[in-house]
């Protein structure tokens, strides 16, 4: 299709979003758009017919975006974040919204109900979301078969957990919890990824401890596998406590780091809205400049020791790139969807073309870190 047509149809579509879809969608309990969403996505992929019309509405290639991570080829550097397709449902269509990767998860050890409901609301003036769903999943086993039975035509990394259960908050006993879901889900994936900065699970974020950490990572090295690792990291930490991480991770088997997860800080001048719960992690607006510091301090230390994923309120071109030129490879994103629309993934790919262009690039991997 041609660019010019792409312009065209993306600001149809976000009209049409913006006007009819959002304003009923955000009448309706967050948790209950997001099951009929899941819904639609399913049986969308399920379909040649469904994929088609979705890649129509919504498609956009350009070879610019193209880039090898870890031998892995990665159309786009947009990806989906962990905890939308919890249950890997919807691997199917996501190539068709136009995402170039996507992360599913978190998985657990064990099936898990998550925290009682409500557990998910919307921030609508900060642009955000408070997520308490507590790792609600279906298991390791149910999700590896699934994905068993798919075949990928974008890369699939999935998210690991602890299972959100009172047992683990023995750290010994989440650390053979996150060993059972790593092994049972490293043959089914692209890449994985180790959720330590989960903020909703029972028993806390103990991981985030150096010395808890260092104990993880030498169970997970048992596991023999040749698959990226990457661990996602925690948006509330102090840079001291960052650099301890990051020691931890020098003896380990790990490749990358996604920064970052939800925020638990309220105190964060970019929360404007009047009432926002107690508990639950924010997503967002909320979450982008403290994501986008951190991501910036990680790389001045690091060098391009790890592959940086770059997560957190991503809403337009300008957070992707902005993120890009801090030193991330590759950018996640799940509220700027729920806020602008899924044509949003098009916008922001069209839109890196045009500031690659601007910048004297001629592809994406040159731009990684520009920053820096
Ligand atoms: C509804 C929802 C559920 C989430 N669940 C998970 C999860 O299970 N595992 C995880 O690592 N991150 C989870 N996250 C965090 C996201 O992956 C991401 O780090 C965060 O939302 C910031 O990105 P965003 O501003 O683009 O939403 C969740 C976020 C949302 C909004």
């Amino acid at each position: 299709m041609k660019d010019t047509i792409v312009g065209y149809r993306n600001k149809a579509i976000h009209g049409a979003y913006t006007h009819i879809l959002k304003p009923y969608f955000f009448r309706q309990d967050p948790e209950d758009v997001h099951d009929q969403m899941t819904r639609v996505g399913r049986e969308l992929g399920t379909y040649t017919a469904g994929k088609f019309i979705t890649e129509t509405l919504f498609g956009y290639e350009n070879e610019m975006l193209r880039q090898t991570v870890f031998g892995i080829d990665f159309k786009n550097p947009i990806g989906l974040a962990a905890g939308f397709d919890k249950n890997a449902e919807m691997t199917d269509i996501m190539p068709s919204v136009g995402f170039g990767f996507a992360e599913v998860g978190s998985v657990t050890g064990y099936p898990c109900a998550g925290n009682p409901r409500p557990r998910l609301w919307r921030l609508p003036k900060s642009e955000s979301l408070v997520v308490w769903y507590g790792l609600k999943n279906d298991g390791c086993e149910i999700i590896a078969e699934r994905l068993s039975k798919k075949h990928f035509l974008i890369p699939i990394g999935v998210s690991v957990a602890m299972t959100n259960c009172a047992a683990n908050v023995n750290p010994r006993l989440a650390v053979m919890d996150f060993r059972k879901a790593f092994a049972t889900m490293e043959p089914v994936a692209n890449y994985i990824t180790v959720n330590i900065s989960c903020p909703n699970a029972k028993g806390g974020q103990p991981f985030l401890a150096p010395h808890r950490l260092d104990y993880l990572l030498d169970i997970i090295d048992e596991v023999k596998t040749s698959k990226p690792i990457f661990v996602k990291i925690s948006p509330d930490l102090s840079d001291e406590k960052i650099f301890a991480l990051l020691d931890v991770l020098h003896n380990h088997r790990v490749h990358g780091i996604i920064c970052s997860n939800l925020t638990k800080n309220r105190h964060n001048s970019a929360i404007i809205d009047p009432e926002i719960p107690k508990f639950g992690g924010v997503s967002g607006r909320a979450v982008r400049d403290i994501s986008d510091q951190m991501l910036a301090t990680i790389r001045h230390r690091e060098g391009d020791r790890y592959v940086l994923v770059g997560v957190g309120g991503v809403f337009s071109a300008e957070d992707a790139y902005r993120k890009i030129r801090l030193g991330a490879s590759l950018v996640q994103m799940i509220s700027g969807m729920i806020f602008e629309g899924p044509q949003v993934i098009s916008e922001i790919n069209r839109g890196l073309v045009q500031l690659l262009k601007r910048d004297g690039f001629t592809n994406i991997s040159q731009a990684v870190g520009a920053d820096v």
